[in-house]
């Protein structure tokens, strides 16, 4: 028998870019309406660095949400060589901070400011371990002479691999993972590792890049890989294991921004987001996984409570926006214009 209605607690987007001013303004009530909480990226300009910077920033956030919204943005601070460890555990403390982000610097949209040696960051991540605030990691190296398509196999060996080995009561989140060999890796390296897996990267490979053309709007870092790699990380995210859950990476940027001669990384995939999961899992014949993926395992995997409503999707069929507006400018939304089977109520 096919099914045509979904119920499952409410998700949680655990990666989530909703930048500021008018972006802000435009993507925060997507979001808002459908999941509980975000964990909202900090690579502003400048960057997300103290709780205080988090505190205004997540307030400029809840601003913007419609009248009656329960949403809950969790705050992250910016990895720099610089930041202030007592600051940190103070902002942890007081909720204002949920996580840690680390870019290597240059490795993606924003990350100018991020880390250039692992290596001056220990103490700092040392202090997160010892009370439990988890690291989130862009798993890319960023040497030039490493092909784009290995920098996350190359980051999990050099980079990840050996944090793991002087830490190894840090809580990491591998984020928005592309390869089998970060998928490989996270289901089998203990409970302090777990990853989020975006929409796209379930759905598209390096060739869907330059389907009858250049394909701007599915121009992402890490960049989409060979099809066995999204297979891999697919099977994955519906083999219901615990240590994988749902993290958008929502990044959107203006059309001029990415249509562009040198286009900027990110997909704004909000609108589809949950639509673009069901549909996937009920493609694999795992709709009775989706629940795990989408709303249980990132809270148990962030020690935080599951959320106590629930949400109902439908296959009546939904639209994704062909546009959306933010200020001056307009953003084109992953599946711009395309009709997804299920529908939230
Ligand atoms: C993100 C952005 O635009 O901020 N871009 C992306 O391609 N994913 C940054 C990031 O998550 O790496
Ligand atoms: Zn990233
Ligand atoms: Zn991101």
């Amino acid at each position: 028998m096919t099914q045509d209605t979904i119920s499952l607690v409410r998700p949680d987007d655990w990666h989530i870019h909703f930048r500021d001013g008018d972006m802000l303004k435009a993507v925060v009530p997507t979001t808002a309406s459908v999941f509980r909480r975000a964990i909202v990226m900090p690579n502003l300009v400048p960057p997300v660095t103290t709780a205080a910077a988090a505190r205004a920033y997540r307030q400029r956030i809840l601003d913007v949400c419609p009248a009656g919204s329960d949403f809950q943005p969790l705050m992250t601070a910016y990895l720099t060589e610089t930041l202030d460890p007592d600051d940190l555990a103070a902002g942890y403390e007081a909720g204002d901070l949920t996580a840690v982000k680390l870019y290597p610097a240059g490795a993606t949209t924003n990350s100018d400011a991020g880390v250039r040696d692992i290596r001056r960051v220990d103490a700092t991540l040392k202090r997160m371990a010892e009370i439990g605030m988890p690291l989130l990691v862009h798993g890319e190296v960023t040497d030039p002479a490493i092909d784009i398509f290995d920098r996350e196999e190359v980051f999990i060996e050099t980079v990840l691999k050996p944090l793991m080995d002087r830490l190894p009561d840090l809580k990491i989140v591998l984020e928005h993972i592309t390869t089998r060999q970060a998928a490989d890796y996270v289901a089998s390296a203990g409970d302090h590792l777990a990853a989020t897996i975006t929409p796209h990267h379930l759905e598209i490979n390096r060739t869907d890049l330059f389907r009858g053309g250049i394909r701007p709007h599915l121009y992402c870092l890490p960049i989409a890989k060979r099809e066995e790699h999204r297979l891999a990380v697919r099977a994955a995210a519906v083999s219901g294991s615990p240590r994988f859950f749902l993290g958008t990476d929502s990044a959107p940027h203006a059309v001029h921004a990415k249509e562009a001669a040198c286009g900027c990384a990110g997909i704004y995939n909000a609108p589809g987001a949950l639509s673009v999961y069901a549909g996937i899992f009920e493609a694999d014949g795992a709709l009775d996984k989706l629940e795990a993926f989408a709303s249980l395992n990132g809270p148990r995997f962030y020690g935080l409570p599951v959320n106590e409503t629930t949400v109902t999707l439908r296959k009546t069929g939904w639209t994704v926006p062909e546009t959306v507006t933010a200020g001056k400018h307009v953003v084109m939304p992953y599946h711009a214009g395309e009709t997804l089977d299920w529908a939230l109520d």
